[in-house]
């Protein structure tokens, strides 16, 4: 008996551990399906709270990066700054948001200097580990620390924009350097939609 109790305690340790060695390979192994988005509460680059819930009704795209991005994250908002000014007022009807993945060093000041350089439009968006953690996790989108040398640190992540529907559904997706003509299709095709 007092074995079996043994084992059962050791058992229920471990048990937690077990869930979360397996939470980011599940994750991985996601590619975006019907399943993408879902609820999320986060704090707007000008210290606003926003959920999902507020976004009803109104299209969205999204992606996932951090300022300190030496390419991928500029490169993508450069590019939707553009198809954003391309498509001019239309672009109205549509949120756009950017969710840093590094909350640490992208504090709500310093997303509003950084996203000064590209289209007003773009929201910052940042959240607690855990909340940043928990929108990844409904994107199936992955991040992850990578140390560098000095102690410095940089962040692999996914790079694609989402796109949601009026209902917070996925729409469609674009590609990190997608071809500029398809995105604007894209894009346009989600405000023609519902
Ligand atoms: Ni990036």
């Amino acid at each position: 008996m007092r074995k079996l109790l043994l084992l059962l305690s050791v058992l229920a340790a471990a048990a937690p551990l077990a869930v979360n060695a397996q939470e980011p390979q599940s994750v991985r192994a996601a590619s975006p399906t019907l399943d993408i988005g879902g609820a999320f509460s986060l704090s707007t680059h000008n210290g606003q709270r926003l959920t999902d819930a507020d976004l009803k009704g109104k299209p969205y795209a999204l992606f996932f990066g951090f300022t300190h991005c030496p390419e991928v994250c500029p490169t993508t908002l450069f590019e939707l700054t553009g198809a954003l000014a391309t498509l001019g007022a239309d672009a109205d009807k549509l949120a756009a948001f950017f969710v840093t993945v590094d909350p640490e060093r992208d504090t709500q000041e310093h997303l509003a200097s950084y996203l000064g350089a590209f289209d007003d439009r773009i929201i910052g968006l940042r959240g607690t580990d855990e909340e940043t953690a928990a929108i990844a996790r409904s994107f199936k989108a992955t991040y992850r620390k990578i140390p560098l040398d000095g102690g410095d640190y940089t962040m692999d992540h996914t790079a694609v924009i989402y796109l949601m529907d009026r209902e917070g559904r996925f729409f469609d997706k674009i590609d990190y350097r997608e071809d500029h003509k398809s995105q604007l299709e894209k894009l346009r095709r989600l405000l023609a939609s519902g």
